[in-house]
């Protein structure tokens, strides 16, 4: 067989593959939706509510322990809405026992370190290398963590382009 065969078989083969194991090729990302009552009526009001599953244990522990200084506003909240609302983060985080679907999330994170944004993940850095985040501020999106700007169905946990 020659070369050239050869690679379209083995490329053939691979789509072949993606298609059965229903792997789609573009690495799109489905979480469960966020159906939390105390975190969908918190963690709304200036964002989108975004999956535990994006970020380690240790992450939301010290977001929800700082929430009177959170990225330099004030989301502070009475303490057993704050624990009712960790409880939540924390069973579905990216490294809590039972998450299915966390898809590489927590890569190149050092065990010591705590990212304090899913955009600082390496992560999620990989994943947007490609995408020109330079001058979000002047469009409609304003910024990275505004994930619904951009995936439309980021709400629902659907990570695609
Ligand atoms: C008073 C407004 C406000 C509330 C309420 C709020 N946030 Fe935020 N949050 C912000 C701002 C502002 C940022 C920074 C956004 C940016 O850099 O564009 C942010 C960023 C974040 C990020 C990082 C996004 C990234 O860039 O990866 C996470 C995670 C987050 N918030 C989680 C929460 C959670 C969990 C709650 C509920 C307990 C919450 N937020 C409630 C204002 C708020
Ligand atoms: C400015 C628009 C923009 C914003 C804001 C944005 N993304 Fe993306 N994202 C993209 C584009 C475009 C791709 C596809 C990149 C590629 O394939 O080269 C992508 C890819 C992804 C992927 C991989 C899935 C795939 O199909 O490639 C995930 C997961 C993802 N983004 C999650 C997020 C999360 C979580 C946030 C918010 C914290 C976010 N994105 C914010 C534009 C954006």
């Amino acid at each position: 067989m020659s070369l050239a065969i050869r690679a379209t078989t083995a490329i053939a083969a691979c789509a072949l593959a993606a298609l059965t194991l229903g792997v789609s090729p573009a690495e799109a990302l489905s979480l469960p939706k966020v159906e939390d009552p105390a975190t969908l009526k918190e963690c709304s009001t200036c964002h989108m509510v975004y999956q535990p599953q994006l970020l380690p244990q240790r992450s939301w522990d010290a977001m929800l322990s700082h929430l009177a200084d959170h990225f330099g506003e004030n989301a502070k909240l009475d303490d057993a809405m704050r624990i009712d609302i960790l409880s939540y983060l924390l069973a579905n985080a990216a490294d809590a026992p039972d998450t299915k679907g966390k898809s590489g999330v927590l890569r190149g994170i050092a065990a010591d370190s705590v990212p304090d944004r899913i955009t600082s993940l390496p992560w999620w850095k990989g994943r947007h290398d490609e995408v020109n985040l330079s001058n979000l501020k002047s469009t409609k999106v304003k910024t990275a963590s505004n994930c619904i700007g951009c995936h439309t169905t980021a709400d629902k946990g659907e990570y695609h382009e």
